[in-house]
């Protein structure tokens, strides 16, 4: 995929500050440090567009990148960091389900699952209600790198059983391992724009 331009539209902490626009937007979904902003990084090329961090819950509000001058990438805020107060716990959630639930041009969430793990229960949660709500959806299992490749194979397929979802695209930002296949899953959810 040739990535001509990538710019950062905004960051949006309520729906009133969500850009306009009918751009077919792709949604990263998953728990705090899974790697969200990184696996963005990687699929377009760019060190730190989507800013990471070692510190879980850094990405506290909805940002936007606009991809080519033709689709867009919303990096959600990811959830389950237990540390954050209540409050603030809330309020995130409150954001992914707003964007999720009326977001009219979502045309693919990207749900993100650490490879090493069996999925949580705040990642079943999300992919229940993903099924439920009838959004178009993928797993990736991020970080492979970590993991032999027996242990993955074996983990992929635990994963696969878990969720709803029938395939999970096996996934490293440090490598590059699953950005083809991630890639064509969303160009064909946005028709090739
Ligand atoms: P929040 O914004 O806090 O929700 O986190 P995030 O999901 O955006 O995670 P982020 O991309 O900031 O990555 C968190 C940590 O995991 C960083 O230290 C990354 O370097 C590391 N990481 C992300 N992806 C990979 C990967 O594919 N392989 C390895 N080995 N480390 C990764
Ligand atoms: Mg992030």
């Amino acid at each position: 995929m040739k990535i001509t331009s990538a710019e950062f539209i905004r960051s949006a902490v309520s729906p009133k500050d969500w850009p306009a626009g009918n751009f077919a937007e792709i949604a990263f979904l998953g728990r705090s440090n899974v790697g969200k902003s990184s696996l963005i990084n990687s699929l377009l090329g760019r060190k730190n567009l989507a800013r990471t961090s070692n510190t879980p819950g850094r990405t506290q509000a909805v940002n936007f990148f606009l991809i080519n001058n033709k689709f867009v990438f919303v990096d959600l805020p990811g959830y389950g960091y237990a540390k954050a107060p209540k409050t603030v716990r809330q309020s995130w959630g409150k954001l992914a389900e707003d964007y999720l639930s009326r977001r009219e041009n979502l045309a693919l969430c990207i749900q993100l699952i650490d490879a090493r793990h069996p999925p949580t229960q705040l990642d079943l949660q999300l992919d229940e209600w993903l099924a439920n709500n009838s959004k178009p959806s993928i797993v990736v299992a991020t970080k492979s790198d970590k993991l032999s490749a027996n242990r993955l194979f074996k983990n992929l397929r635990e994963i696969e059983a878990a969720l709803s979802s029938e395939r999970v695209i096996a996934y490293s930002s440090h490598t590059g391992k699953g950005k083809e296949d991630l890639w064509s899953a969303i160009l064909s959810a946005i028709g090739n724009a």
